[in-house]
């Protein structure tokens, strides 16, 4: 079995800033060109040896287990009209050594209640977490990268990146003592500081490693921000327990919860795909923008 074979993707979220479109669907169902951004990290997982995948439902519910279902009838007027390429490509949504497993978090009360939902499924071994609207493009993947590090240091990592000095108060950001050029062993955590009270310019993003001890944390927070039960108080709890580390990873991260990143996220993805790439790129030019 893989080092880390389960991973969380919380998509209980409101998702209010990109309403209406959000009204009846979860933003994770929102799609990147021709995918939804939770099948991207969806595959990011699989791509990391991850075969256990717990999704965290909220409202609005079902069409996150329809998209990984099989759908009979698709794939057999799919069949009869001979398009064999298009079946396949339906059917490689979800694997079949892959499993999809459904909790539902009854009311939004945060991401780290999101993440204690899934506790009964999780028990006692190292998970990943993944928020879907955080699109990821690495070489290997970012999760990949992660699990990596995990296999060396059996500690709870954090994805991290550079953040700009304005852009601070957006993120969760860390602090501690450099181990390597990625690798940092952290001390604390501030959420959401002015520039002024940054302690480093490492933001945390949507990929998490946790260890187990997480769950214990997260249970005992009071409500921080905004009453939510908050991710971020609960690894801060950990860190006085255990080692945990941040991992500055190579690639790129795509903000896909706000309208510009998601927008960002399209074009690029647009330029880089196999079939609309190149007339793309020259729709984008003759627009002289
Ligand atoms: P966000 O902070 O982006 O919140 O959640 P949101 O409600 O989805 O979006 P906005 O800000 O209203 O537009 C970060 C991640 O945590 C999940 C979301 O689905 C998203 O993947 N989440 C958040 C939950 O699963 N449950 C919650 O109670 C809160």
């Amino acid at each position: 079995m893989a080092l880390i074979n389960k991973a969380i993707f919380p998509v209980a979220g409101l998702g209010t800033r990109f309403l209406p479109a959000t009204k009846a669907q979860p933003k994770e169902m929102l799609p990147v060109v021709d995918k939804p951004l939770i099948q991207y990290a969806v595959e990011e997982a699989y791509a990391a040896g991850i075969r256990q995948m717990i999704f965290v439902n909220g409202r609005n519910k079902r069409a996150i287990p329809d998209h990984f279902d099989t759908a009979f009838e698709l794939e057999t007027e799919l069949e009869n009209a001979n398009k064999r390429e298009l079946l396949s490509l339906v059917r490689s949504i979800k694997p079949d050594d892959m499993e999809c497993i459904y909790i539902r978090q009854p009311k939004a009360l945060g991401l780290g209640h999101a993440v204690l939902c899934a506790q009964c499924v999780v028990v006692n071994e190292p998970f990943a977490v993944l928020l879907a609207d955080d699109l990821m493009v690495g070489k290997p993947p970012v999760l990949k990268q992660m699990v990596d590090q995990f296999s060396e240091w059996q500690a709870s990592i954090l994805a991290v990146q550079e953040v700009p000095a304005e852009q601070t108060k957006r993120y969760g950001i860390v602090a501690g003592s450099p181990i390597s050029d990625r690798l940092m062993d952290l001390t604390h955590m501030v959420e959401k500081p002015a520039p002024e009270d940054a302690p480093s310019r490492l933001g945390v993003a949507g990929r998490y490693i946790l260890t187990p001890g997480v769950f214990r944390e997260i249970a005992t927070q009071p409500r921080g921000v905004g009453g939510e039960i908050q991710l971020t108080d609960g690894i801060a709890a950990l860190m006085r327990r255990e080692k945990v580390f941040a991992y500055r990873y190579e690639g790129k991260r795509y903000d896909c919860g706000s309208k510009e990143g998601f927008l960002q996220a399209n074009v690029e993805l647009a330029l880089d795909h196999p079939e609309l790439g190149a007339t793309f790129r020259e729709y984008l030019k003759a627009l002289e923008i």
